[in-house]
């Protein structure tokens, strides 16, 4: 560090303002006289993309193991599991002179349209903030930083670069930020990569609330945030908002602004310094790691499809599998051959190898005979002949296994899905060969939700196998033959139709703008409170075996909101083979006083049993279990009360509830103000005493305005109580200032000095 101070101490603005910009497509700049390094920045959340070629975006990069993308690793729900991922992605980042690989992505699945949900991990910000933790410390374990991306508020690809996303403060606090905030507490990434978009009409880059304010100064973030690639516009604003290093370089317009600015007194050097000391510990803390050497492309592999095979959700089986040694199958689909594995654009992956599904299962078949059928085109053409020869093919089998994957002309970094169907000729093709071989098995690969509608009454099983990355086609072989038993959860709804889905109406805006109108209740939290079914929802996954859930219990009855509690449960193995289950607790808040989802994710684990074994589990719950953001209080609060506690399977399977009783110890200020209503008097501890001698005077004086006795109705047929509690105290007294000592305001400020007063005690 000292070295570091004497360095900073001897640059120049000149070199100063370089450094906070890159050198090249992926590198930082050095400045070779006081032997500061360039270190070398790239993608991406699931393989390391690195270019042969510093100036290049779209150059094959070098060979590296393919993983499966956040949606397959989300639904693994496993920390430990996405940590030996997040090591094994570090130790490549590092053999290939990697400093800071390009991840993990995120943002909340906003809407199952969102072209880049494939690289996201959940629509829930506990889970995915659980989970990215777990990855940025494994890929840190190795020296290599992690860049966590894209702060924030980056849920669709429509209008990426500029879309401005409105959020009011307790939907940005408690939905998209929220995985962010633990990823930066648990994980500490070295970096964090502001988003393209706009917030509030503010573009990220530029965004000081979020960077410094929140980012750096709440949290505690001490790394370095760097910007998405070209998400800058004017250098001198975004550091001043907290933006360290601009990607990519060079740009030596905007660093000659950053010393004019600095010259002319319109940048305060204080702010550049800043940055530059945040790039500095970066750069040193990356240049130490010894780079080179080779990685185990083998033990990689195995890792791939052992994460493929637990992130694959079963999501209908009517007892086909695991499959009992068919002498014929019928392999039909392109996907079977040509394995979807991965999404288009800035995470796309030179795999070291790729496992073909169709020579993977014939591995495992033993003496079955394979046959094969593309069953659809590469394009969006349709082709009746395509699906006459499945059909027929699909006939002369025992089984059926269809493989679909959802083309990249419809799923992509760049663009979103105008809706959540598979391709028309695909939809046809799982229809002609379902009504001829009831013994079918649709393999899914895809990235995010899609509605099954059409034919999901068709198939005996289906999996979701995601983009399952360069194993998975070994993996979809495992599962299929119960070599492996499915363990994967979804960590995102499945809806019935496109109608249903929370932001339908809202996504993706136009014109430069998107309203986040369903404000907190995205996912499972929308569909709950709207008593909506769903096809598949948040948590679900089937198993070849069955849990018992029994005994649960907490480490208190109740409990101060800062100590939290522990829930225990007993979970049972009650099938016939060794299995995975996730358990899931949820939060519910008996009585708010701001409207709150009817159930939260608060905690998970994973634990695997044998045959008639039972295991307990203990899952802690701290004070965020409980609390919200309370835009008034502009803090997070946990509400004197009862809660209940949810332990289930999914997020529509609970199956046990116990029930909680939580004090509160915050001390909260009195945020009474001109405009509080009475009701809002009346619930405020402070302000309730301080009203409280004036109350039945003016309860009484507004039922008599109304012409009504006390609690009846007045002339105008309404409760005079009623009415009175929704209005500000100060309006009201307005209405009868004629029968007031001293104008309305002047009582107003009295009891907001006194309320004030109390509340200080
Ligand atoms: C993407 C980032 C990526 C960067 C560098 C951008 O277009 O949004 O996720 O890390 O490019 O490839």
């Amino acid at each position: 560090m000292s070295d570091i101070q004497s360095i900073f101490s001897q640059l120049t603005l000149e070199e100063k303002a370089a450094l906070c910009t890159g050198a090249s497509m992926w590198t930082t700049v050095a400045v070779e006289r006081l032997g500061v390094p360039a270190i070398v920045l790239t993608d991406g959340p699931h393989g390391v993309r690195l270019s042969p070629d510093v100036n290049s975006i779209g150059k094959t990069s070098l060979p590296a193991t393919c993983f499966p993308t956040a949606s397959c690793l989300a639904a693994t729900w496993d920390r430990a599991l996405i940590r030996q991922v997040g090591e094994a992605l570090g130790a490549e980042a590092r053999a290939l002179g990697v400093g800071v690989l390009l991840g993990p992505g995120i943002n909340m699945k906003r809407d199952p349209r969102c072209g880049r949900n494939f690289e996201y991990y959940a629509e829930d910000p506990f889970l995915a903030g659980e989970l990215a933790a777990s990855f940025i410390q494994g890929v840190q374990s190795q020296g290599v930083g992690t860049s966590l991306k894209h702060f924030a508020v980056n849920n669709q690809e429509t209008e990426r670069f500029r879309i401005d996303a409105l959020v009011d403060e307790r939907t940005l606090r408690e939905i998209y930020l929220t995985a962010f905030e633990t990823a930066v507490k648990i994980g500490q990434p070295w970096t964090v990569m502001c988003a393209y978009n706009k917030v509030n009409g503010t573009y990220c880059s530029e965004h000081r609330q979020l960077l410094t304010e929140i980012l750096k100064q709440e949290w505690g973030f001490e790394g370095l945030v760097v910007s998405d690639w070209g998400a800058v516009h004017d250098r001198v604003k975004s550091l001043q908002g907290g933006l360290d290093l601009e990607m990519p370089g060079p740009q030596p317009r905007r660093t000659q602004a950053v010393i004019e600015a600095v010259k002319s007194g319109s940048l305060d050097e204080a702010v550049l310094d800043e940055a530059v000391r945040r790039i500095l510990r970066i750069v040193f803390r990356a240049a130490e790691t010894p780079k080179g050497g080779a990685f185990d492309i083998a033990g990689h592999h195995a890792l791939a499809r052992r994460v493929a095979a637990e992130g694959m959700v079963l999501l209908k089986n009517n007892g086909i599998l695991p499959l009992q040694q068919p002498r014929r199958i019928a392999v039909i689909g392109r996907s079977a051959k040509e394995p979807y594995f991965q999404g288009g654009g800035s995470s796309h992956i030179n795999p070291t190898q790729v496992d073909i599904p169709f020579d993977e299962l014939q591995k495992l078949a033993g003496d079955a005979k394979l046959s094969y059928c593309e069953g659809y085109p590469a394009t969006p053409a349709f082709d009746q002949a395509l699906i006459d020869e499945a059909v027929v093919v699909a006939q002369m089998a025992d089984v059926a296994l269809l493989f679909i994957a959802l083309p990249a002309f419809i799923e992509s970094e760049g663009y979103d899905r105008a809706d959540l169907n598979l391709t028309p000729q695909q939809t046809a093709l799982i229809r002609a060969v379902c009504a001829a071989q009831p013994n079918s098995v649709v393999i899914l690969n895809n990235g995010s939700a899609l509605t099954m509608g059409e034919w999901l009454d068709g198939p005996a099983a289906v999996l979701e196998a995601w983009m399952m990355g360069q194993a998975g086609g070994g993996a979809i072989a495992d599962v299929l033959f119960g070599r492996v038993n499915p363990s994967g959860k979804l960590a995102e709804t499945f809806p019935l139709r496109l109608a249903d889905v929370p932001a339908y109406i809202n996504f993706p805006g136009g014109a430069g703008q998107v309203r986040y109108g369903e404000g907190i209740f995205i996912g499972y939290r929308y569909y709950d409170a709207k008593e909506l079914p769903v096809a598949f929802p948040f948590g679900y996954g089937l198993s070849y075996t069955s849990f018992a859930y029994s005994n649960p219990r907490l480490s208190a009855a109740s409990f101060n909101d800062v100590d939290g509690v522990i829930v225990f449960v007993d979970v049972t193995n009650t099938g016939p083979v060794a299995g995975k289950e996730i358990v899931q607790v949820y939060v519910h808040d008996r009585k708010a006083s701001l409207p709150r989802p009817p159930k939260e994710l608060k905690g998970f684990a994973t634990v695997v049993l044998q045959p008639g074994e039972t295991q307990t589990v203990a899952i802690p719950l701290d004070f965020r279990a409980f609390a919200f953001y309370h835009p008034g209080y502009r803090q997070w609060i946990a509400e004197d009360g009862e809660f209940d506690i949810l332990i289930g399977a999914s997020a529509a399977d609970i199956r046990c509830t116990v029930r909680a009783t939580l004090r509160s110890t915050l001390k909260l200020p009195c945020i009474l103000n001109r405009e509080s209503t009475v009701r809002e008097w009346l619930a405020d501890p402070a302000g309730r005493v301080a009203f409280d001698p004036m109350y039945q005077m003016i309860k009484a004086q507004t039922a008599a305005m109304f012409g009504a006795g006390e609690g009846g109705e007045g002339g105008i047929g309404m409760d005079p109580t009623g009415f009175m509690m929704e209005m500000p105290l100060l309006s009201l007294l307005q209405f009868q200032e004629s029968s007031l000592p001293m104008p309305a305001e002047a009582i107003v400020d009295m009891l907001l000095q006194r309320a004030h007063e109390i509340a200080a005690q």
